[in-house]
């Protein structure tokens, strides 16, 4: 059984990525990763802060930094003291050995926030031996009276930069949180974009209230987070030219399969690994072939997009008329709840 797939124009012997997170941060779980059976990995990202302190300390000149370099001070600590890789050429150094340690695809992952920064160390990345370069384009605005389409508008520049300046392939990695997620996309996708990891999942505050103080818990993600994805992979294949790699909750072979069958070309999972460890790339790889062997099928081409928007056959399946549906009709509802 053939489970290769095509991602960027870089031939992946499965569609399971490991996406970018501590577990891709050293040489030592790039191998266990490859060794496990993993498609491709991405490293975890170069932040903008990390290049931002490179800059701090670089100047002496404390008074000229806004309110954003001066919240990455908080965090200097923690980023000169505590890692082995901190800085922007430690990162490079160590994106360069994880590429000889493995065979498998390695595609870098860019953080920024500034446009230079942006294109400096995307083509910086792009030399370190990668395959492609993942750019984490989202913004979180904190300024009340900036336009949505100001926001869209900066980021499909920032992509045309980084696409002009570098010969690899880049996948956009995507928050949900546009008005129309699909006319970002489609407009991106005539900007260079190779592929479209859908979905970054970002980080959110959290209060602990018994010490009345913010706090940062390690984000994993949940099996439900997947249907999110699912619908966007499934509305979007077939009508961009990008490849699309599903990603957020993704925990199980059953749900590389729902991603293949609305069209994804590959897919991501982080907290699967958190949860259950880097061996289980092997059994969600082996309920993708048990899946595949029951259905008869030789390789993913066989139902890839099988369930996409045009090819469903009903064309509500990506559509709120879906739940007006499910509301009109409660008894089907409760005979579709799932069992406690
Ligand atoms: C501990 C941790 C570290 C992460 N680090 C990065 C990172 O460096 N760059 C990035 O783009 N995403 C990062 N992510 C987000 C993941 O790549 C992924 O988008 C997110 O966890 C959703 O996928 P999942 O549901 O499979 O976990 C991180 C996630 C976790 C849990």
């Amino acid at each position: 059984m053939d489970i290769s797939t095509s991602y960027m124009g870089i031939k992946l012997k499965n569609p399971l990525i490991v996406g970018a997170c501590s577990l891709t941060g050293s040489a030592e779980k790039a191998r266990e990763i490859e060794k496990a059976g993993a498609g491709a990995l991405v490293i975890k990202s170069l932040f903008e802060e990390q290049i931002q302190l490179e800059r701090f300390k670089a100047d002496e000149d404390e008074m000229k930094y806004n309110d954003r370099q001066w919240e990455m001070l908080d965090i200097y600590p923690l980023v000169t003291h505590d890692r082995e890789y901190a800085g922007t050429e430690d990162h490079m150094r160590l994106v360069e050995k994880i590429c000889k340690t493995v065979k498998i695809p390695v595609f870098a992952s860019l953080n920024a926030v500034n446009r230079d920064a942006w294109v400096e160390y995307a083509k910086q990345l792009s030399k370190t031996g990668v395959q492609g370069l993942e750019v984490n384009l989202y913004s979180s605005p904190k300024e009340l009276d900036k336009h949505g389409h100001e926001v869209e508008s900066e980021e499909y520049k920032t992509l045309h930069e980084i696409n002009k300046n570098v010969s690899i392939p880049i996948a956009v990695k995507l928050s949900p949180f546009y008005t129309n997620p699909l006319d970002v996309i489609s407009k991106m996708d005539t900007h260079g974009a190779d592929a479209f990891v859908l979905f970054n999942r970002l980080f959110q505050p959290k209060i602990d209230i018994r010490k009345e103080q913010h706090i940062s818990p390690l984000n994993l993600s949940h099996e439900e987070d997947s249907r999110l994805p699912l619908r966007f992979v499934g509305l979007l294949h077939g009508n961009i030219k990008a490849d699309i790699c599903a990603s957020t909750g993704i925990f199980h072979g059953n749900q590389i399969v729902e991603m293949i069958l609305a069209g994804a070309n590959a897919v991501q999972a982080v907290s699967a690994f958190y949860r259950n460890g880097l061996p289980h790339i092997e059994t969600m790889l082996k309920d993708l072939e048990n899946w595949m062997e029951s259905k008869n099928y030789k390789n993913l081409e066989d139902f890839r997009g099988k369930l996409d928007k045009e090819n469903c056959g009903n064309p509500w399946a990506y559509t709120r008329a879906q739940y007006a549906k499910l509301l009109m009709n409660p008894q089907e509802v409760m005979d579709n709840a799932p069992v406690p």
